[in-house]
């Protein structure tokens, strides 16, 4: 392997510009490719980001075998078959959220990254915050004690991005807010606490926003502006109750939009603590026999695309681990799958059922 990975980044919308631009942070990347199915979009971001090799079809770009790794950055149902493509192509990968529509189209992943014996990372970036690392360290180091209630709150007043576009079509995107931002939350908890057990889940997606599509009046279209003969058919609400076999239990909502304030929230609950992520992160504990409200300071600065991918580069030349794994990624899809089959069949279901 040369001394700097060569990379090449597989959509060039969103994501794939912040990829591109934290590449350049990553001393041992080169970010060589990049590829779109929209040759102008190709053309101005390959320009922007000064990447010499330009592909509108992702096989191409696979088979340069100066490439070794690639970022994944286009919607959600190419995940699964580009991801799989490029493992049986010998190419190391970095998979945007969620990992796919489905566990079983993740545990397909995991799969072709045993045969090909690269590295698959999640790109789940919230991780990488440093009120993320912090919490985890507190909770690792035992000053939460037991934990045994998580609560998630991240709601959007409004924010669903680009309507009638993939992110609002089922077929697409897999799901609504739920999948799209609630991935990152869950993965969070999981990662944070250790709990990587859901077992049972009862919970309700709402869509109450989206139909039709004309009479939601929207503040930031950073996703595009609206397509009025597009889809809109996933959630913009969701609220559910999780179990950790007798552990522990999480309680979330979930909305790209709702008539509520803004918020993401992560709160840890502990016999000996709590914590939360987002807005400070104060530990609330005692100390002496009193009540103590412990103000964690960090430097919160670090530009966390860049801390992941670093990480991801470092894996694929032997040099550490991924930053979040295959595996994790699955458990996430299979609470996810859990939260829309409940759902739908209005009733508590078994996560992995
Ligand atoms: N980690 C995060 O915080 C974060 C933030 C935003 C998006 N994402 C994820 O990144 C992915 C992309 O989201 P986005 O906001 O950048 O979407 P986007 O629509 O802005 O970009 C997707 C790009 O993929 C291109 N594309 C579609 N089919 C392709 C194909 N077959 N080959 C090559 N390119 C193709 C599209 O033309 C488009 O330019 C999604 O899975 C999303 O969930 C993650």
């Amino acid at each position: 392997m040369s001394q700097k990975m060569k990379i090449g980044i597989i959509g060039a919308g969103t994501i794939g510009s912040v990829h591109a631009d934290a590449y350049q942070k990553v001393a041992d990347a080169d970010l060589v490719a990049l590829c779109d199915i929209l040759p102008d979009r190709l053309a101005e971001k390959a320009k922007r980001h000064g990447v010499p090799l330009q592909y509108t079809d992702y096989h191409e770009l696979l088979a340069n075998p100066e490439i070794e790794g690639v970022s994944i950055c286009v919607p959600n149902r190419l995940h699964a078959p580009i991801a799989i493509d490029a493992l049986k192509a010998g190419k190391h990968v970095m998979l945007e959220k969620p990992m796919a529509m489905s566990a079983a189209q993740g545990e397909a992943i995991c799969a072709a990254r045993d045969a090909a014996g690269k590295v698959l990372q999640m790109g789940m970036v919230r991780r990488q915050g440093a009120d993320a690392e912090v919490v985890k360290k507190a909770i690792d180091d035992g000053r939460l004690g037991d934990i045994y209630q998580i609560r998630i709150r991240l709601v959007r007043r409004r924010g669903i991005p680009g309507m009638g576009g993939w992110f609002t079509t089922k077929s697409e995107s897999g799901g609504g807010g739920l999948i799209d931002i609630g991935v990152h939350f869950f993965d969070l908890a999981m990662w944070a606490t250790g709990l990587w057990n859901p077992t049972r889940v009862s919970a309700r997606t709402y869509a109450k926003f989206g139909s039709p599509m004309q009479d939601y009046h929207y503040i930031s279209m950073w996703a595009g502006p609206p397509n009025y003969a597009g889809t809109f058919d996933v959630d913009d609400y969701a609220a559910g109750f999780v179990r950790f076999g007798d552990q522990a239990t999480l309680s979330f909502e979930v909305a790209w939009a709702a008539n509520a304030n803004d918020e993401q929230m992560l709160e840890i609950l502990g016999t000996k603590g709590g914590l939360k992520v987002g807005g400070d992160t104060v530990l609330l504990t005692e100390v002496d026999n009193m009540l103590a409200d412990i103000k964690l300071n960090f430097d919160n600065k670090a530009d966390g695309f860049a801390k992941e991918l670093t990480k991801f580069v470092a894996a694929a030349k032997g040099q550490g681990e991924p930053a979040a794994t295959g595996e994790q990624g699955v458990v996430a899809m299979k609470l996810i799958d859990a939260i829309y089959k409940s759902s739908k069949l209005n009733q508590e279901v078994t996560v992995g059922e």
